[in-house]
């Protein structure tokens, strides 16, 4: 088992450059499968979850050409309509392949992607879609079944602004008939980038970014070259972690407006924030200071942010009140930070966390990737030496973060334990 091995209490200073988005190349990668032709896709994350879709890829009949963050997918000679159930249930994210199989071939076999760490992950708003499209469901033993003759655009609402099932209606939607209007979308950066490499491809997409978009099927596409968004989550992890360490960084190739939340959180912590050009500056102060945070869908502060920045804020002056408003089960990292000496109280879906003057090293356990970055993060600040266990759910997400961290001055290895 691969853990973290962290001498926290270092100043992080320097330079970082973000990596491509893992959530906006995982749609990407799932929509290269609707041309049926050569896709050539740039900037994509060299993590975990991309192998994993990589994968069932090959799994279905396309063939991939990897060379480091380039990546050329044709899927010419794609044959299977299933996804297999074990890469399923390796990762929740690999219903959006759901879409692209359907709306290529018109069926498409898939399992529950079941619960998961952060919450149980339904995936009702996609299957509803998916039948007002008129597309036939039928599910037996945990399995999907999706089929039908051809799909017809429609006027869809999202009960909530889903990122996965907004995807997915357009992966779906692309090569229908007529035109599809998506009300309550989800307005993510990463639903954008996933417009912006469709319509390259041929797409007429309109209003991605907005809550309402509207898809126009056409009738086939041609082979594309893109690069993926920078991360915006990667990119607010290391602001993160370096005010939560007291040092300063010049973050290079993130894209400012999607992370204006948490750059504005930031700001009301005490840290001193300039822009420099594509660059980012942030300067802690000596002690941050204590804020509320709700996470929300687009723009709102991200729920992936929630237990990073919560991290943070153990050692802020005073009391902040955290509300993960997203999903039902994120806090999971709280008993963890409790063990290296954190005073928070676990209210529903609030969490109410008194800074301290200081966290313990200590082992600790990561239990998502999200959580396990904010382990990593609270190993950083801490007095003595950290162990975070479970670290192939953080590997899923970030590329090269220990590398990226020990350019910033962290002691941070890994250990095979
Ligand atoms: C995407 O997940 C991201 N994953 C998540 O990032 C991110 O936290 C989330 O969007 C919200 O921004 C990828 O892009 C691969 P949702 P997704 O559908 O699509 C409920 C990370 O750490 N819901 O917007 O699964 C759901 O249970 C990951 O990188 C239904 O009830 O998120 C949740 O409470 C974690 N029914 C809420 O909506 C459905 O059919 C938001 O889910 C679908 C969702």
């Amino acid at each position: 088992m691969l853990s973290y091995i962290i001498d926290g209490g270092k100043k992080l200073e320097g330079t970082v450059s973000i990596s491509g988005s893992k959530n906006a190349s995982l749609p990407i990668i799932a929509g290269t499968i609707l041309s049926g032709k050569i896709s050539k896709l740039y900037n994509i994350p060299n993590i975990d979850d991309i192998q994993i879709t990589l994968k069932i890829l090959k799994m279905l009949g396309c063939r991939i050409k990897k060379n480091n963050n380039k990546i050329e997918i044709d899927t010419s000679r794609m044959n299977k309509k299933e996804i297999p159930e074990d890469m399923m249930r390796r990762m929740r994210s690999t219903v959006v392949m759901a879409g692209a199989i359907i709306g290529r071939f018109k069926e498409a076999v898939f399992s529950y992607p079941g619960g998961c760490e952060i919450g149980a992950r339904p995936i009702d708003l996609h299957l509803n879609a998916f039948k007002k499209l008129g597309i036939n469901i039928e599910e037996k033993a945990g399995f999907i079944y999706c089929k039908c003759d051809k799909i017809i655009g429609t006027e869809i609402d999202l009960d909530f602004p889903s990122v996965g099932a907004t995807e997915n209606i357009i992966l779906a939607t692309v090569l229908s008939e007529g035109t599809t209007t998506i009300t309550n979308a989800a307005m993510e950066p990463e639903i954008v980038d996933l417009a912006k490499f469709l319509n390259k491809m041929g797409s007429k997409i309109q209003g991605a970014g907005t809550n309402v978009i509207k898809i126009t099927g056409v009738k086939n596409l041609k082979e594309v070259s893109y690069k993926v968004m920078p991360d915006r989550i990667e990119a607010g992890t290391f602001l993160c972690m370096v005010a939560a360490t007291g040092g300063k960084v010049k973050i290079l190739n993130a894209e400012l407006e999607h992370i204006t939340p948490i750059i504005h959180k930031l700001e009301e912590c005490g840290c001193n924030i300039s822009i420099e050009g594509k660059n980012i500056k942030l300067e802690a102060p000596k002690k941050l200071k204590c804020v509320d945070i709700k996470t929300m869908p687009y723009p709102g502060f991200p729920t992936d942010m929630q237990s990073i920045f919560g991290s943070m804020l153990t050692l802020a002056k005073g009391t902040s009140i955290v509300v993960e408003n997203i999903f039902e089960n994120r806090y999971k990292y709280i008993s963890e930070l409790k063990k290296m000496g954190s005073k928070i109280q676990l209210e529903g879906k609030t969490a109410i966390i008194k800074g301290v003057r200081r966290l313990n090293g200590t082992k600790v356990e990561a239990t998502d990737l999200r959580g396990g970055a904010a382990l990593v993060l609270a190993g950083l600040m801490s007095k003595g030496t950290t162990k975070v266990e479970q670290i192939q759910y953080i590997q899923r997400g970030y590329e090269k973060l220990e590398e990226k961290l020990q350019a910033l001055g962290a002691k941070i290895i890994i250990k095979n334990t």
